[in-house]
């Protein structure tokens, strides 16, 4: 990657010095990069829409970013719509997703005419009826069809089997259809799947696609014909060597789709990226406050915790940790540590640093996607701050 350079001098630490920590440092460079290579994957399919999920992170200043870059935005809830709209996403691009969505949320969506609301149950689909009859508009709907696949990650984040919570069930399809094509208030336009997060086995992918062929060609014979199909997002990262793939490998991804998806001319096909777009250009700068040596292992503690950065505690999920201020070629393993009262709040076991001091700074990287956005004040703590490269 010739673009970005990762040697020592990556991180600007002389500005960190009189900087308050816990921060998250945004490589606003490598977000562009990462934009380009999205557009650039996709620029000769002209029916392919890229949603970012906002979820993954809902910063301003990234998501402002993102939408000059012409992505729009994937939105679980009436704040994430407004948060989107705020940073200059055009409504019409504006997904609308979530099991849950409240009758305030849904006139959130209809008052801003967003593109589309993916629908997880009948329920709701007669909530926004009503809700837009109040309003006399039609409500654009897309319906989400739990795909009953799994995909190969972390068992909190697979969303497309039969025992989770979201969208309709492969069984009842024909009949939630039917009542959408009926009901007054509400367009029918098409169906929409997501099958889990951090997804590096395109065959997952694949086989998404082959359900999808499944269905829409049983819709077809039956004199159905939909518009829009939504695949939702999914793609992975490499959080173990971040600065030899900064960038994951949209070609490969979007190629699946392209060679597997049986798409016609007339119909768009949406994706919501959240962690393949952000998660590489963000992170996690604390300092050491203490290196304390416990009765079996040294202790390396830092000014930031769970609180900051809760997806090691909860998905033991690994990010690369680096001492970017010691200049010491001796090395050490220390478990590195947050100041929580939690013993789950361990960022990891067992790591090979340079020697390490009182007020050094660590970089937890690949922190960009459910990192900033999921922080909480636990502990009364404040939020980390967020400081950019340009
Ligand atoms: N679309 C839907 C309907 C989703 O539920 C999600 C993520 C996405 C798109 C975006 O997925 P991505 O491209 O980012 O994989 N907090 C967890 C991840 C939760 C993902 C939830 N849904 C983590 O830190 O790994």
């Amino acid at each position: 990657m010739k673009e970005i350079n990762f040697d020592n001098g990556y991180f600007p630490v002389d500005s960190f010095e009189e900087l308050e920590t816990p921060f998250y440092y945004y490589d606003l460079n490598l977000l562009n990069l990462t934009l380009k290579a999205i557009k650039s994957a996709t620029a000769d399919a002209r029916n392919f829409m890229v949603h970012y999920a906002v979820k993954a992170n809902a910063n301003h200043i990234l998501l402002q970013t993102i939408g000059e870059a012409g992505l729009g935005a994937d939105c679980v809830s009436g704040g994430e719509i407004e948060a989107a709209l705020e940073a200059g996403i055009p409504h019409d691009k504006i997904v609308y997703t979530g099991v849950g969505k409240t009758d305030k949320e849904i006139n959130i969506g209809l008052d801003n005419d967003i593109y589309c609301f993916n629908i997880e149950s009948v329920e709701e689909l007669e909530v926004i009826n009503a809700l837009a009859k109040a309003k006399d508009k039609k409500a654009r709907i897309a319906i989400r069809i739990n795909p009953e696949i799994g995909a190969h990650t972390h068992a909190n984040i697979t969303t497309g089997l039969a025992e989770n919570k979201f969208g309709i069930a492969m069984a009842d399809i024909d009949r939630v259809i039917d009542l959408a094509e009926s009901t007054e208030y509400i367009e029918f336009i098409g169906l929409h799947f997501h099958i889990g997060s951090q997804i590096l086995d395109m065959d997952d992918f694949k086989g998404l696609c082959d359900r999808i062929n499944d269905i829409t060609s049983h819709l077809e014979s039956r004199g159905i014909l939909i518009s829009d199909i939504n695949v939702g997002g999914g793609l992975g990262i490499d959080y173990e060597d971040p600065d030899n793939h900064p960038i994951p490998d949209f070609e490969k991804y979007f190629a699946v789709y392209r060679e597997n998806l049986r798409l016609r001319p007339e119909q768009t096909l949406h994706f919501e990226l959240g962690r393949a777009v952000v998660g590489q250009c963000g992170s996690l700068i604390s300092r050491v406050v203490y290196v304390k040596q416990g009765s079996l292992t040294k202790f390396a503690i830092l000014d930031a915790g769970m609180t900051d950065l809760i997806r090691p505690a909860l998905y033991q999920a690994h990010h690369l940790i680096q001492n970017i201020s010691s200049r010491s070629r001796e090395m050490e393993r220390y478990d590195v540590v947050g100041p929580i009262c939690e013993s789950s709040d361990i960022f990891g076991k067992d790591i090979l640093l340079p020697l390490t001091r009182r007020g050094d700074f660590i970089a937890i990287r690949s922190a960009g996607a459910y990192g900033e956005v999921m922080a909480s004040c636990y502990n009364c703590r404040p939020l980390p701050g967020a400081v950019y490269s340009e």
